[in-house]
């Protein structure tokens, strides 16, 4: 079989490693991939936006399966038009990857179906949010209603920061048409956890869980990343939380979007909170999670391609999804600087110390090849992940790697997984 990953980020790596340990697999492309993919799969340079190109590519060279890792891809609508091509494509259609690209949809659709979540109200006028604001109760939660990098979400500890955050996402656009809507949030406390599923359109099969870490700074300070670090499983995620979540949430979302007449076929991330009057939904996402992905497929023990093929072809009743016993954490070295400036370019020095070594990996988020050498190429640069026959472990497998490797302007959190010696 020959397969097409898109995308070119620590979360595609951990894809298209994964996918390369498929025995159905002979050849792998990805769409545009980085340093580190290009050892697994042939790098092709075209952008995930490029939908037509990627289909044109698809058919020439009779990709028999596309795997969408990105979110602005998917809510854009590109399985529809691979699927208008007569081409297999891995993801939601348009009509159903709104579940992540409009949070006021997902708010509308989890209230109309009694699933947990934070109480709220959509607003598309801007003085109406603000006359509303005046009388809420703080802390308070605005969110862009569409897509903006993670960085949607500003928690507001005063009326005025409210005030300034309704100017910041409604009036200044910051966030561009996705703030167009806004949703006002009741600010829920609890544990985060990461859970990720595949969806054939009727059935879930739930993943194990992970716990990221957004914040750039140690002690969850600093300013929200993409992710600076996960691990998986979460210990907070209990058998009680597994329970209710099944009762109340993961086939209520997948019969919801059903009976909406928009078919969830792919992978649903959903961002939990768990509060103390139980779990609730903070925020579906419509695709894998990063880093969440670098520890979670590390231990699956399902070919993977199984599943793709399954969610598709609406047969994932049939298939047992299985996982290690054991735990992993990945650490993210970033550039210093990031999520705001910093500078790329530098020479990564030390990967070939991963080579071959089981049970670590080094998955690539912002790299590319310059003059035959690695260099950093984002604000994310690499996933340093292992796994260990326990949490503690893989923790001090996983900071014991990020010494293997260098470069300028190497910045991590120090704190990956302290919650663990909470548990
Ligand atoms: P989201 O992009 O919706 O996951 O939000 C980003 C982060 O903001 C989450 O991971 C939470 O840490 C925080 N957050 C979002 N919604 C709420 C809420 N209702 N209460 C407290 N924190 C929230
Ligand atoms: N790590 C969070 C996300 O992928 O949205």
């Amino acid at each position: 079989m020959k397969v097409l990953v898109v995308g070119g980020g620590g979360r595609e790596h951990a894809i298209v490693w994964k996918v390369a340990q498929s025995k159905k697999v002979d050849k792998i492309y990805c769409a545009p991939g980085n340093a580190g993919i290009s050892e697994l799969a042939e790098c092709v340079d075209i952008g995930a936006m490029e939908f037509d190109k990627l289909a044109a590519f698809a058919k020439e060279k009779e990709i028999d399966l596309t795997i969408v890792g990105m979110d602005d891809p998917l809510v854009g609508g590109i399985i529809d038009v691979f699927e208008k091509n007569g081409l297999r494509a891995f993801g939601p259609r348009k009509n159903a990857a709104i579940l992540e690209g409009s949070k006021a949809f997902s708010k509308d659709l989890m209230i109309k179906y009694n699933i947990p979540t934070a109480d709220y109200k959509n607003f598309t006028d801007a003085e109406e949010a603000k006359k509303y604001l005046e009388t809420s109760k703080y802390p308070i939660v605005l969110k862009a209603d569409g897509l903006a990098l993670g960085k949607g979400v500003l928690i507001c500890k005063t009326k005025e920061e409210a005030m300034e955050g309704v100017k910041t996402i409604m009036q200044d656009k910051q966030f561009g048409s996705a703030g167009d809507t806004l949703v006002v949030e009741e600010f829920l406390t609890g544990r985060e956890v990461s859970v990720l599923s595949f969806v054939d359109g009727k059935t879930i099969k739930i993943m194990t869980s992970a716990q990221d870490h957004k914040r750039a700074k140690d002690n969850d300070e600093g300013l929200n990343t993409g992710g600076m670090g996960t691990f998986s499983p979460s210990p907070f995620y209990t058998k009680e939380v597994d329970e209710f979540c099944k009762k109340y949430i993961y086939k209520q979302t997948v019969e919801a979007m059903a009976k909406e007449g928009r078919e969830f076929k792919g992978i649903i991330f959903f961002g939990l909170i768990l509060t103390k009057d139980g779990p609730r939904v903070l925020e579906y996402n419509a695709r894998f999670g990063d880093p969440e992905t670098q520890v979670v497929l590390p231990r699956m023990k399902n070919d993977i391609v199984d599943l793709f093929e399954a969610c598709i072809d609406g047969t994932l009743e049939n298939i047992e999804l299985e996982f290690e016993d054991n735990a992993a954490v990945c650490v993210m070295l970033a550039s210093d600087g990031y999520p705001e400036k910093y500078e790329k370019g530098f020479e990564i020095t030390g990967l070939e110390n991963f080579k071959g070594k089981d049970g670590y990996f080094a998955f690539h988020s912002g790299t590319k090849l310059k003059d035959g050498k690695v260099v950093t190429n984002g604000g994310r640069v690499l996933g340093i992940t292992a796994t260990g026959e326990n949490l503690k472990q893989a923790r001090s497998n996983a900071y014991e790697a990020t010494k293997l490797v260098d470069f300028k302007n190497k910045y991590m959190r120090n704190d990956i997984g302290k919650a663990i010696d909470e548990a």
